[in-house]
């Protein structure tokens, strides 16, 4: 399996034209890295205009959608409008997104909206914080499947689970996560998908980790960590060190 770097960019830059620089940079920097897929997750109003630069090797994403294909829901985007200006991903249950009040019952409408229309959808789960008595598992347990409640086994190949404990994402966050904690949050990840979708389709759907991922901690997030990729936010912003990232990614 391809490594799968992913830089999510949140609500930067200011201007398309900042966008459209950042994006051809990383396009540059990761040409003919043949080991990993490169991605990169902006805002909804830089994404035609990243579009129209026809990059190729890195891969267009969105930060969220809502579901349905058109209809009365003002302000919102839908997976089929992504799609016809060439966006591939969408990241949908970021913590961030969760924070403003969506819940896993929204999120499975989105994702499922979001593959119906074509889209690869990154799935972001994570927990708030971590207790001694090990709740947080049965936390990440019900995120994870009623997140995919509406999933069927065709839809796995559309689908990579992202690991992002709250803990550890953002400059504010209270500490970084070892490879440990991502190697053990992973293998239940992994587990719950053989549970829900059996062995074989289970352990192919890609487990990525994000949460303040950098140069530094790349490359054993990767290989000690246990995981199929990396999912950068603020490192993605600078395009060097996402390509150094991504580079990191390419020599596993
Ligand atoms: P940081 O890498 O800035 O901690 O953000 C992680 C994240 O939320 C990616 O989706």
């Amino acid at each position: 399996m391809k490594k799968i770097i992913i830089g999510n960019w949140k609500m930067n830059p200011e201007t398309a034209k900042e966008a459209q620089g950042v994006f051809s940079d990383v396009a540059l920097g990761v040409k003919g890295f043949r080991k990993t897929s490169v991605v990169i997750c902006a805002p909804s109003v830089f994404l035609e205009a990243m579009n129209a630069l026809k990059i190729k090797g890195v891969s267009l994403g969105a930060e969220n959608c809502f579901f349905g294909d058109v209809g009365p829901y003002t302000g919102e985007i839908s997976a089929v409008q992504l799609k016809n200006i060439g966006v591939k991903y969408v990241i949908l249950g970021h913590s961030e997104r969760r924070a403003l009040g969506e819940d896993n019952e929204l999120i499975s409408k989105k994702i499922k909206s979001a593959i119906s229309a074509g889209l690869k959808v990154v799935l972001c789960v994570g927990e708030t914080s971590r207790d001694e008595a090990g709740e947080y598992l049965s936390f990440l347990h019900d995120e994870l499947v009623e997140s995919l409640s509406k999933i069927k086994k065709v839809d796995l190949k559309n689908l990579i689970i992202a690991y992002e404990p709250i803990w550890a994402v953002g400059k504010n966050a209270p500490r970084s996560a070892t490879p440990e904690d991502v190697h053990q949050a992973t293998l239940l990840l992994r587990k719950i998908l053989v549970e829900m979708f059996g062995r074989e389709s289970g352990l192919g759907v890609p487990v990525i980790y994000g949460g303040s991922v950098n140069t530094k901690n790349a490359l054993e997030m990767i290989t000690l960590g246990g995981v199929d990729g990396l999912l950068a936010g603020r490192e993605s912003l600078d395009s060097d060190k996402f390509v150094e990232i991504a580079r990191i990614a390419n020599t596993v």
